[in-house]
């Protein structure tokens, strides 16, 4: 079964007032983008990697991949105008034999193959598409206008995050469509797929803003191997 990863990395990453796309922030020394695509490279799980660069990044990408000896990296395009667009742009470089693709966003560091193999293993269950996913514990409300709608019962939110892992066929005609998404599971599920939820890892946390840089950073060092 052939396994590949598009890393969703061609965002601006505005909120953190670098000179550079976000991908490119430094994290410990060295690219943002470099700890995914280490992580993801040695996990025994992934085939192939395409990266979706930041436009005119395509090249710095490249060298970036060979720098750290990741030679599962196949390919760097260049990215669209929202990661929907994004991510279907990368799918066109997955090889037509691929049976699974697994998107990640290069904002999430430190991706660990516990939850690689979560994902891989929900879809030798049957399921369509898996996500990793934390219960809130806050209570959520919908608001409208600065008025509460409706309180949401807790139990049943998850905050989900990447990767998200999808039988290949099926993600290909999710994204054939064109749609606009927050993330590549609610693409699947416009399809009608079946997509469950795995247990998370908070230290997946979307890097956004500088302190969440800095809050990732001050986990390097903690962080578990793969
Ligand atoms: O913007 P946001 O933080 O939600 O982006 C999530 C991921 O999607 C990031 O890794 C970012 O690089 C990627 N992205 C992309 N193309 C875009 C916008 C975001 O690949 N046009």
């Amino acid at each position: 079964m052939s396994v590949w990863a598009v890393v969703a990395a061609a965002g601006r990453g505005e909120r953190l007032e670098a000179d550079q796309p976000k991908a490119f922030a430094q994290l410990g020394g060295r690219p943002l983008l470099a700890e995914s695509l280490e992580r993801l490279e040695a996990s025994a799980w992934i085939d192939s990697i395409v990266v979706v660069a930041p436009p005119g990044w395509e090249e710095p990408v490249i060298l970036l991949a060979e720098e750290l000896g990741c030679g599962k990296v196949v390919a760097s395009v260049g990215g669209g105008g929202s990661r929907a667009a994004s991510v279907r742009i990368g799918v066109t470089e997955v090889a037509e034999d691929a049976a699974v693709i697994l998107v990640h966003d290069a904002a999430r560091p430190l991706v660990s193959d516990l939850v690689v193999e979560r994902l891989i293993a929900a879809l030798n269950e049957g399921w369509d598409g898996a996500v990793p996913g934390l219960a809130p514990s806050d209570t959520v409300k919908r608001v409208r206008a600065d008025a509460v709608v409706e309180t949401l019962p807790r139990d049943e939110l998850r905050a989900v995050q990447t990767p998200q892992a999808f039988v290949a066929a099926i993600f290909r005609d999710a994204v054939a469509g064109g749609r606009e998404a927050t993330d590549c599971s609610a693409l699947v599920e416009a399809q009608g797929g079946r997509v469950t939820v795995v247990e998370g890892d908070p230290r997946l946390l979307k890097v956004t803003t500088a302190d969440d840089l800095a809050l990732v950073e001050s986990w390097l060092g903690g962080s578990e191997p793969l």
